[in-house]
Formats: C-alpha cells, structure tokens, sequence
C-alpha cells in the first residue's frame, strides 16, 4: 500500500453501503467528497460525529460535496445504529455510510494504524476534489471527536483558493479578508484581479476583501 498525500488521486473502490453498493468515483461524479472513517457502530464519539454531520446536510450541499462515512462493520450493524443515531442526535442519517468488514477501504486509505489499534480505524477525514485529487488528510484518535465545522472551512478554502489567486489566513472563515499570493506582483493584474483593492503589510503579506463575496 503507497502512502497518500495531497494531490494523489483518490484510491476508487466499489463496497457497499447502507444505500446499496457504492463505486466511489462513479458515486463521487462532478462532486466534491468528504470521506471520513469511524472506529466502530455503536460508540458514542461516532454517534455523536454522524448526528451532526446529518444536521450539516444543507451546508455540505451548498458547498456541492457528497460526503461517505466508513465502519469495519457490516451493513446490517450499520442500520441498526442509524436508529440510535437519529434517537440520540435528533438528525436522521442521510448520507450512505459504507460497510468495510473486509477492510478494503481502510486498507486502501491507510485508516488502521496499528500501533494505536490494530483492528480498529483512527478517525480519518479525507477531503477529494471533483478531479478525484486529494486535497486534505486529517487523522485524529479514536477518542478524540472531529469538528465538522472545520472540514466546511477547509472546503471554503479550497474552492475560493481554487478559483482565485489568493490564500487564507489562520482561522479565516467565510467573508473575512484573505491573502494575496505573493507570485501576482504586476500592477495592472493586481487591480484587475482585486478591484476592492489591497493592503500591503510587507511585500509578502497583502490582503485584500473575499473576491467572490
Ligand atoms: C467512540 O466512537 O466513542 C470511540 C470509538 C473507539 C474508541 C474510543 C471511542
């Protein structure tokens, strides 16, 4: 198994889910995706992490990303616990959240770390971009619940930095100024690309308002 960085193409996998079998790439089409893996059913960090994602429903599609939870557990098990999810978390689950027994997905995305635990997943977020590149990695502990909120930031991030000659700065959210990159230093293109204008703070460092708000 080679390791994953940012930009490798995202592994493809057919597995099935609580929403029937899932080609990823297929299942992914013009979209952005969030994949992000679950140590075990039934424990409660997760439940807690699938609640809230299900209440994030809308803020994911507006940001067109289709997100896929992983368990090593089967589809069975998995539609048990939907029901204590949405009991619990007072949000019905409405992604598909993928059954890995066989552990062809964790295996293909390096999620069991042996030396934490050697049959169960860390808590791994993969963010992938509609050209199916890898764009983020995060891993947290089994113990540890992971802040959502940030994965919809990150996006943000990608997609205006895509589409724009700009950065974001620490803890940058939606509408707050960001960074120009320093490669754009024509006069003329600067005032085309950042109308709104900029500050200049040193050489390197020049922000300017969001450019697509
Ligand atoms: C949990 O989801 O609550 C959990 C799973 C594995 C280890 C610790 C906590």
């Amino acid at each position: 198994m080679a390791t994953l960085r940012l930009g490798d193409t995202a592994p493809d996998f057919t597995q099935d889910s609580t929403e029937g079998p899932i080609q990823f790439h297929k299942w992914l089409g013009d979209s952005w995706g969030v994949l992000f893996s679950h140590p075990k059913d039934f424990t409660p960090v997760c439940t807690t992490e699938l609640g809230y994602t299900a209440k994030l429903k809308d803020e994911f599609a507006k940001r067109n990303v289709k997100v896929l939870a992983v368990s090593v557990d089967a589809v069975r098990e998995h539609k048990a616990w939907v029901g204590d999810i949405e009991e619990t978390q007072g949000f019905k689950v409405n992604f598909p959240i993928l059954a890995d027994p066989d552990r062809k997905v964790a295996d293909l995305y390096d999620m069991i770390h042996p030396n934490a635990n050697d049959t169960l997943t860390v808590r791994s977020v993969f963010i992938i971009d509609p050209k199916k590149k890898i764009r983020l990695i995060i891993t947290y502990p089994a113990g540890t619940g992971r802040n959502f909120d940030e994965i919809l930031r990150v996006i943000d991030s990608l997609q205006l930095t895509d589409s724009h000659s700009v950065a974001t700065p620490v803890n940058w959210k939606q509408g707050e100024d960001v960074i120009i990159v320093p490669s754009i230093q024509d006069p003329d293109v600067l005032k085309q690309k950042f109308p709104k204008g900029y500050k200049t703070l040193k050489p390197y460092l020049r922000t300017t308002p969001q450019p697509n708000r």
